[in-house]
């Protein structure tokens, strides 16, 4: 087994999961993407006593947010208001443990973001350009990003964005879009080529440094790679404005920045920055408590993405973060293809969209199910390597086949069998014979195997390995017979329960990060500390997991962990999925 043993070079990780825009409900695809790994991983950490801190929020500029206020005749404010707070509801509700969930709209943040731009902008690092943009005369303004549609002009599809289509891919500057309309309600003029003068993050400054610095990551997964190795051998400047209200002000003394704001992508990953700011002061009180965690070289720095968003953290970030100097840079990016849907009528995968209605927001699936099956689900489906599907009929058969019928089922009749028999205590053992051995020491072989899936960012082979040692356990069980020796031989009756005791309290700390409610659960059951940890470090309790529970410890009486899916109730769900009303 190889080991990444990097993790071991740091003094502390931090951990970031992508913001997402606060324009519309978080769902299962985001789910499985950049928060159930980051969220399995911190959990993680903390258990092993490392300094870990998790940062996250809600990405709260741009025009699609714009966009949505005009549709719906709100302001902004009240659109960013409704969608932070339900997506940060949402976030609580699925365990994702956050040491902090905040905001771009918060005056801190245009603090960070400005003291960014200022750095590079003083080393000549955005110049400014003219440059020729859409604009309505109707409403008197330019339309900048999806404020303007059109056809493509690579592939002709007809409701393209300004600067990319949606249907081929391609990117190609505003200018070139063939017959541009105006996507804002009401304005019903023809769209217009008119100057506009705009900075300009110089990214190939930067390209030197970025392709010596990716070479020193060959350990990243081959998407992160491949995507950003393609965008060095091709960087050009890019705009970082946009002529907006919305949006962080240009912190320049010039005429032409008044109107205009920094654009979403520049602000947005810094929010990361400004969001540790916040921490720490809530936290600590210490305006200056964030700084060891971006600055000192002993920080290891890790975010988790989707794959749309490999650039921007893997190419675009890092140059920022290059051009202040003294920040430290992204140690792992770790991008998850996409989740798409299972369609049951069509026999068909197809991709989540809005217009389809057929993506599953958070809220909807918790109201209907446990976190747990769904983060159980979502991990043993994760589009790791490649795309994946959701489907109703795999989500019930693995929650229910593996989770509930191996990991419950073997905790819940080996507790009720000690429970019932041994005066709810965990039995003496007598002598060990060598399947009690084999048995006893697949638990630290499981637990190593299971660090070492997660140290490596493999997610599913992680909660494969738990499951693999419940279905190890259920087979000592059934092979031990103690429901038949019991009658005969009580002594060996104990040993076995003895050994199934161990077992389960070591799925318990196994099953702790990536199912936070049925560990804590099982934790009240077997009455053991559920381990913390967090920023300041503590205790390694994955070491633990592998200490035994002595003879006569008391056990209380076995809840269910994982109540089973019901099929009728499945296909019914599924049928208000395809209506599109899982939103
Ligand atoms: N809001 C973006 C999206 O959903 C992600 C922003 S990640 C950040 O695609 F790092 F830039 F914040
Ligand atoms: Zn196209």
């Amino acid at each position: 087994m190889s080991t990444d043993t990097s993790a071991k070079r740091f003094t502390r990780t931090l951990v970031t999961s992508a913001l997402p825009y606060a324009n519309g409900y978080i769902h299962l695809g985001h789910i499985a993407g950049a928060y159930l790994p980051a969220d399995i991983y911190v959990r993680f950490k903390r258990m092993r006593g490392e300094r870990v801190l998790y940062v996250g929020g809600s990405d709260e500029f741009g025009v699609a947010i714009t966009i949505t206020a005009l549709k719906e005749n709100i302001p902004p404010q009240a659109v960013i208001d409704r969608y932070h707070t339900a997506n940060a509801d949402a976030f609580a509700r699925l365990g994702i443990s956050y040491d902090i969930y905040g905001r771009t709209s918060w005056p801190l943040h245009a603090d960070t973001t400005q003291a960014f731009f200022r750095k590079l902008h003083a080393a000549g690092a955005i110049p400014a350009q003219e440059m020729e943009l859409w604009y309505s005369p109707q409403l008197d303004k330019f339309l900048p990003d999806r404020y303007v549609k059109g056809t493509c002009p690579k592939c002709g599809y007809a409701d393209a964005n300004g600067d990319e289509c949606e249907a081929c891919g391609a990117q190609y500057s505003a200018r070139d879009l063939v017959s541009p309309r105006s996507n804002i309600p009401g304005d019903a003029s023809s769209p217009e080529l008119r100057a506009s003068r705009h900075w300009f993050l110089d990214l190939p400054q930067f390209a030197e440094k970025l392709a010596a610095w990716l070479e020193t990551h060959p350990e990243w997964r081959a998407n992160v790679r491949g995507i950003a190795g393609g965008w060095v051998g091709d960087l050009r400047p890019r705009c970082i404005t946009r002529d907006l209200d919305w949006g962080v002000p240009i912190p320049l003394d010039d005429p032409d920045a008044a109107g205009k704001r920094i654009y979403v992508w520049f602000d947005a990953p810094i929010g990361y920055v400004t969001n540790t700011r916040q921490w720490g002061l809530d936290r600590h009180g210490d305006p200056d408590a964030w700084v060891p965690w971006w600055k000192d070289a002993e920080t290891r720095l890790i975010h988790f993405i989707g794959k749309d968003n490999v650039p921007f953290h893997a190419v675009i970030f890092p140059s920022m973060l290059m051009g202040q100097g003294d920040y430290i840079l992204p140690d792992q990016v770790v991008a998850n293809e996409y989740l798409n849907v299972f369609n049951r009528r069509t026999g068909q995968s197809e991709k989540g969209s809005k217009s389809k209605g057929n993506m599953i927001s958070v809220d909807w699936a918790l109201g209907h199910f446990s976190a747990d099956s769904l983060r159980y689900y979502l991990c043993a489906v994760a589009p790791e390597s490649k795309d994946a599907d959701f489907d109703w009929d795999d989500f019930m058969n693995r929650y229910n086949g593996e989770l509930c019928d191996v990991v419950g089922n073997f905790v819940h009749r080996s507790l009720t069998m000690t429970v019932k028999n041994f005066d709810e205590k965990v039995p003496e053992a007598g002598e060990f014979e060598a399947d009690d051995v084999a048995m006893l020491d697949a638990i630290g072989e499981h637990a190593e195997g299971v660090a070492e899936s997660l140290e490596n960012f493999r997610f599913r082979q992680g909660i494969e390995r738990v499951v693999d040692l419940g279905r190890k356990a259920n087979v000592y069980f059934d092979a031990r017979q103690p429901w038949v020796t019991r009658k005969t031989d009580l002594p060996r009756t104990g040993t076995t329960l003895h050994v199934c005791c161990q077992v389960v309290k070591a799925l318990c700390g196994l099953m702790a990060p990536f199912l936070p409610d049925g560990a804590k659960t099982l934790a009240g059951t077997l009455g053991v500390p559920l381990p913390g940890g967090g920023p300041d470090g503590g205790p390694d309790a994955w070491a633990e997991i592998i200490t035994r529970l002595p003879a006569g410890h008391p056990l209380a009486p076995p809840q269910v962990l994982f109540p089973k899916l019901d099929k009728d109730r499945i296909a019914e769900l599924a049928e208000l999925h395809e209506k599109g009303l899982a939103k």
